[in-house]
C-alpha cells in the first residue's frame, strides 16, 4: 500500500468521555478529526489530522449558498480481543465518490481516505464504546469552500473525518419504530441527487419529517416523486418488508440511496436461502397484503439506524399495525448477525470487517 503522509498534531488535553449507557446519537465527538484541502490546480492536499476543532470559514464559501457538499457514515467497533473493525468502509468510499461525481467534487483518493480513517481511530481508539448496541460513529464529508458567490462549482474544498461515539439512532433503541408514509412532499426524482449523499436532500426532507413528528411518527416513508404511488425509502434508511414469507425490497431506480447496509442485507439473506427480491412495490400492494394477512413483517436498514423493525405503518388515515407491533423474527435475526458480524462476535463469512 502507499505510504501517505499524514501529518499528525496531537490535542494537549483530553475531553471527558461520555458515560457509554448514556449514549445519544451525534452529540459527542472525540479529540481528534482529520482534515484535507483541495486548490483547484493542485488537487487534493496536506491530509492532516488535528486536535477536533471548528473550523473557520469566509461568509462567502459556497457551501452556505448552494449546498455542495456530500458526506458519508459508518461505524467502528471493538471486539472481545481487543480489536477495532470497521465494516465495508471501501463501500462509503466508494459511494462518497459516486455523490462528488454527481456534486461536482473532485474524486478523493479511496486508498487514502481509508489509511486517514484508520489512523485517526488508532489515535481516537479509546472513544469507541463497548456497551451493547453502542459504536463510534464515523462522519467524512466534504464541503464547498471557495468564496464565491456565482452557481459554479467551487475551485476549493475540505474533505473532513470526525467521530462520534454514539446508541441508538432512535429513542426507540431497537423497539418497532412508528413510520407515516408521506403523500404531500417528495423526496427525488430520478435524474435528481436522490442518489448522492449530499446534505441538500436531508434538507428538503425535514419539513415532512417535523410535520409526522407532531402526529407521533419517527420518520417518513417516502413515495415516487411522479406517480405517490411507489414506496422509495425512509428518511434515514431503506425499506424492506416481508410478504407471505418472501422478503421485498425497492430496487434501485435513480431516486433512492444505495445502502451499503440494504446491501449487507440482501446479500445475508441470499446466503440464507430466504426469498429476497428487488422490485417496484406500490403502497397499494403493501395495504392489499397488510389486508390478506400475508404482510408479517417491516424494517428499515442504515448505518446509524442498523436494523430498525417498524411497528406500525400510517397511510391514507389509516395505521396498519405490523406483527402485533413486534420485532418479526427475520428482523431480529437480521440485527442479531449484522450487528455480531460488525462486533466481531458472529463469524464474518462475506469478508466485510475490516480491522484498523
Ligand atoms: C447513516 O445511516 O449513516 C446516515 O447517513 C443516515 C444519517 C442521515 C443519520
Amino acid at each position: 500500500m502507499t505510504n501517505y503522509n499524514i501529518n499528525v498534531t496531537l490535542s494537549e488535553t483530553k475531553k471527558e468521555k461520555p458515560h457509554t449507557d448514556q449514549l445519544e446519537f451525534g452529540k459527542v465527538f472525540t479529540d481528534h478529526m482529520f482534515i484535507m484541502d483541495y486548490t483547484a490546480g493542485q488537487g487534493w492536499h496536506d491530509p492532516r489530522i488535528v486536535p477536533y476543532q471548528p473550523i473557520a470559514l469566509d461568509p462567502a464559501s459556497m457551501i452556505f449558498h448552494y449546498g455542495q457538499s456530500v458526506f458519508e457514515g459508518l461505524k467502528a467497533y471493538v471486539t472481545k480481543n481487543e480489536q477495532v473493525l470497521l465494516f465495508r468502509p471501501d463501500q462509503n468510499f466508494k459511494r462518497l465518490n459516486k455523490s462528488n461525481e454527481r456534486l461536482c467534487i473532485p474524486y478523493i483518493d479511496e486508498e487514502l481516505a481509508l489509511e486517514a480513517l484508520k489512523q485517526l481511530i488508532q489515535i481516537d481508539r479509546e472513544w469507541i464504546p463497548t456497551t451493547e448496541g453502542t459504536s463510534l460513529y464515523i462522519r467524512p464529508f466534504i464541503i464547498s469552500t471557495e468564496p464565491y458567490l456565482g452557481v459554479a462549482p467551487s475551485g476549493r474544498y475540505q474533505f473532513i473525518i470526525i467521530l462520534s461515539p454514539v446508541g441508538s439512532y432512535y429513542k426507540e433503541g431497537i423497539a418497532p419504530v412508528k413510520i407515516a408514509v408521506e403523500s404531500e412532499f417528495v423526496r427525488a426524482v430520478a435524474g435528481g441527487t436522490g442518489t448522492a449523499k449530499t446534505g441538500g436532500n436531508y434538507a428538503a426532507s425535514l419539513k415532512a419529517q417535523q410535520l409526522s413528528g407532531e402526529r407521533g411518527y419517527s420518520q417518513v416513508l417516502w413515495l415516487d416523486g411522479v406517480e405517490r404511488k411507489y414506496i422509495e425509502e425512509v428518511g434515514s434508511m431503506n425499506i424492506f418488508f416481508k410478504i407471505n414469507g418472501e422478503v421485498v425490497t425497492p430496487s434501485v431506480n435513480g431516486s433512492i440511496l444505495e445502502g451499503i447496509t440494504r446491501k449487507s442485507i440482501i446479500q445475508l439473506l441470499q446466503h440464507w436461502n430466504v426469498p429476497v427480491t428487488e422490485r417496484r412495490i406500490s403502497m397499494d400492494e403493501i395495504k392489499q397484503a397488510y389486508l390478506d394477512g400475508k404482510l408479517e413483517e417491516a424494517f428499515g436498514t442504515g448505518t446509524a439506524a442498523v436494523i430498525s423493525p417498524i411497528g406500525e405503518l400510517f397511510w391514507n388515515n389509516e395505521a396498519m399495525i405490523i406483527n402485533h407491533g413486534q420485532t418479526g423474527e427475520v428482523s431480529k435475526k437480521l440485527y442479531d448477525t449484522l450487528t455480531g458480524i460488525q462486533n466481531g462476535t458472529v463469524e464474518d463469512p462475506f469478508g466485510w470487517s475490516v480491522e484498523v
